[in-house]
């Protein structure tokens, strides 16, 4: 092997590793909760909570008309009922009922769940 080739042969290595991380890297870049940095945790706190203060509670806070069927009353009762929101707002896209959510919202939430529903 002469030397150039073997010169070329390791810029070509170094060159597909650099590659194959910044690849990696846009694969997890995860979409941006709003108001928040780049990739920051998305939290019931920082995200869940005031967008179903803003687009669920009108409806399911206690003492309105839809309380009887899902009461929207702080963390618990999201975790409670995680498996209905789902089906409801990420599958048949039935809530929130008269309005939907953007599609960086449907993401995030998507994450959310799927990342263990982290509180705060
Ligand atoms: C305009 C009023 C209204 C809004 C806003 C609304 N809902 Fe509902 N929701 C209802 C009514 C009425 C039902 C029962 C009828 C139905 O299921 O279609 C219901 C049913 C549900 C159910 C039960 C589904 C099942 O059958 O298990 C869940 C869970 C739910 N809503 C979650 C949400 C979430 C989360 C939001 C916000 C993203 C939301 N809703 C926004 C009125 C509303």
């Amino acid at each position: 092997m002469s030397k150039s080739f073997r010169i070329i042969a390791i810029i070509a290595i170094v060159y597909s590793l650099l590659l194959a991380c910044s690849k990696k890297q846009a694969e997890e870049f995860q979409p941006a909760v709003p108001g928040l940095p780049g990739a920051a945790a998305i939290t019931y706190n920082n995200f869940v909570e005031p967008i179903f203060q803003t687009k669920c509670a009108s409806c399911h806070a206690t003492g309105r008309s839809a309380a009887a069927i899902f009461t929207l009353n702080g963390y618990s009762s999201v975790v409670a009922n995680a498996a209905r929101i789902k089906q409801a707002v990420l599958v048949n896209k039935t809530m929130p009922m008269g309005s939907s959510l953007s599609q960086s919202d449907l993401q995030s939430l998507q994450i959310w769940f799927d990342k263990g529903m982290i509180q705060q």
